[in-house]
């Protein structure tokens, strides 16, 4: 079965209508190919209740993966990390930090993501920069991975990594 991904798009100026959102097109495109089952795209405003309101939305709407877009840097009303924790039950460090040492070796612009991931419930929460081409070179290097945590926050995986071969990590 195919594991659901909410994506949510969180900038003022695609809200209203200023900018088109090319990042939420551009990870739902990335998503497909990935094999996951794309819910109806979400945007909202860099309002902090908002995106809190979306994401706990999402969870209820049992996504496994939730994907933000945006609001992660130094701006007065980047609150996309702030939204996430949050909302979310435990922290998962490891995401932002392995999506912030991939994206180093192509920009050192890459250490100004503040990007957050948890989890709420069943379902996984990971913030993306808001550019198409940040969000995607985030994303990528972690994709793997997250299929990996998935299967065991939704109780497809052993608890017990250890038993899995080296291909099925
Ligand atoms: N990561 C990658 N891979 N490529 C980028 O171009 N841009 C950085 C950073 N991460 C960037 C990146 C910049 S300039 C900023 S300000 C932060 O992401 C935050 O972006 P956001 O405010 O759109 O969320």
């Amino acid at each position: 079965m195919e594991y659901s991904v909410q994506i949510i798009t969180v900038s003022d100026r695609c809200y209203r209508g200023e900018r088109e959102d090319l990042s939420g097109p551009a990870i739902a495109e990335a998503l497909r190919q990935a094999g996951y089952a794309l819910l109806p795209p979400v945007l909202v405003p860099d309002e902090q209740d908002r995106i809190e309101a979306a994401l706990i939305a999402a969870c209820a709407a049992d996504a496994a993966l939730v994907l933000t877009t945006g609001g992660t840097g130094f701006a007065p009303r980047d609150l996309t990390p702030e939204a996430t924790l949050a909302v979310c039950e435990k922290t998962v460090p490891g995401i932002p930090e392995a999506m912030r040492a991939a994206s180093l070796q192509i920009t050192p612009r890459a250490m100004l993501s503040r990007a957050a991931a948890g989890i709420r419930g069943r379902s996984l929460i990971v913030n993306l920069p808001g550019s198409p081409k940040a969000a995607l070179e985030n994303l990528e290097p972690v994709l793997p991975a997250i299929s990996h945590g998935l299967k065991m926050l939704r109780g497809r995986e052993p608890a017990d990594c250890g038993t899995l071969k080296p291909a099925e990590t």
